[in-house]
């Protein structure tokens, strides 16, 4: 697309966008009366106007029904899970007995280590990118710690090269391939959430297996926000949660993928809780585990159906929408925010920003990073009074992250200009 850094050139641009009329769907928090520039659905998606809808169903059924509403609720919520399989399936590239809601992130990755993640003498390492987002490092160290090994011999980090920010994929390759022998899993984000560096997950799963390890992916940043083709890929396993581009609310419940092969096999080791059990005979409460034989086999509890009602709302928009016309979207409002700041960056000699995101539309999201050269804070605070949502990250970088479903590219012109007015 042929952009221009002018109002005239974003509203025309929202005129014509399919996606136009979703913004609606959802609540704008304000700011002296007007709609703020809400830039942050990679750390917190926005309410649908239709959540409260939803959980008042089941909040109504609760008050109605008491303990029956787990067969007579509109949505029973006995098998309430079982409504997500069918969207999130296509929302993270898989088939629908590969893909499981239950928990919270740090709780998913934790279980499906105890699954994937079992060392042996020769096989041990966990190979993930530097800088991980904290949680994954404290459970990849910890995960280390409790088969007896230490972080500094088993976490192996690979980092970008001296002044550069992200990472290159041929070195993530050929780190893989280095510790090849000594590798059990294979484990980076989708999404780096500093950079919003998009990993290339199909190669990183290919190297992984060639090497003998798993490839798994934390999600947070991919879900809702990327393509992802987690079975085509034949990528081992994954988790997200739903509460950043999937707008279920804060610390809403959390989604996990495992490939049918896996899923299927009802041997491999698990912790395991009665909602994983063999639904046909759950409820004779026998003694030995039986397994589902498909990613529900990794449930534990029963569905925490308020949670699970916000996330249906949510989902059910994108399922209106549709993930072509996201995907097609977001690649045209980042690249535009990307030609906005740009356009200011080169008009001031390069002396505001850098760009740390990857230029490559194949290698990044909604989400831009910016590191800020000079005043990034007092730039930061004066956007935040002017109504601009966003995130600071120390020591100098902003995140924005524009999103298909509620962002317009008058919202993007908008923070441009505010930053421009902002350095006069
Ligand atoms: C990449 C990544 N992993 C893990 C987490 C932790 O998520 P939770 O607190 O839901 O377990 C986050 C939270 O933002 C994240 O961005």
């Amino acid at each position: 697309m042929d952009y221009q850094n002018t109002l005239a050139f974003a509203t025309a641009i929202d005129q014509k966008d399919l996606l136009k009329s979703f913004r609606s769907k959802f609540f704008i928090p304000q700011h002296q009366g007007k709609d703020c520039i809400y830039f942050t659905g990679n750390s917190l998606g926005l309410q649908p106007k239709q959540t409260a809808k939803y959980v008042q169903q089941e909040l109504d059924d609760w008050a109605k029904l008491g303990v029956e509403g787990h067969f007579s609720a509109k949505n029973p919520w006995m098998p309430y899970h079982e409504l997500f399989p069918k969207q999130l399936s296509k929302i993270v590239g898989c088939k629908e007995n590969e893909v499981v809601v239950m928990n919270s992130l740090t709780v998913n990755l934790h279980l499906l280590m105890v699954s994937f993640y079992r060392p042996t003498r020769q096989r041990y390492k966990i190979i993930c990118e530097a800088k991980a987002f904290p949680s994954d490092q404290y459970a990849f160290e910890t995960q280390a710690k409790y088969h007896g090994y230490t972080a500094e011999d088993a976490v192996v980090e690979v980092s970008p090269r001296e002044g550069e920010y992200t990472l290159r994929t041929e070195d993530i390759l050929s780190v893989i391939k280095n510790h090849g022998e000594s590798a059990a899993v294979v484990l980076f984000s989708g999404v780096n959430y500093y950079t919003g560096q998009l990993f290339d997950m199909k190669m990183i799963t290919a190297a992984a297996h060639a090497a003998g390890a798993y490839a798994g992916f934390d999600l947070a940043h991919a879900a809702g926000n990327v393509e992802l083709k987690l079975h085509e890929w034949d990528v081992d396993f994954a988790c997200w949660c739903s509460y950043k581009y999937l707008n279920s609310s804060p610390g809403g419940v959390a989604g996990v993928y495992i490939q049918e092969k896996h899923a299927a096999n009802k041997e491999l080791p698990r912790f395991a809780g009665w909602w994983g059990y063999n639904k046909e005979t759950r409820f004779k409460m026998d003694k030995g585990f039986e397994a589902i034989p498909t990613a529900e086999g990794w449930q534990l509890s029963n569905a925490p159906v308020l949670l699970m009602a916000a996330h249906k709302a949510s989902l059910d928009i994108f399922e209106e929408a549709g993930m072509e016309r996201i995907h097609e979207k977001r690649k045209q409002l980042t690249g535009y925010l990307h030609f906005v700041l740009n356009d200011i960056n080169s008009r001031r000699g390069g002396k505001i920003l850098e760009i740390i995101t990857p230029a490559n539309e194949s290698e990044r999201g909604c989400q831009v990073s910016m590191l800020m050269t000079k005043n990034g804070k007092m730039i930061f605070d004066e956007l935040i009074k002017q109504g601009v949502i966003a995130d600071w990250r120390e020591p100098n970088v902003i995140r924005v992250a524009p999103v298909p479903l509620y962002n317009s590219f008058e919202d993007v012109w908008n923070f441009g200009n505010i930053i421009e007015s902002i350095l006069k």
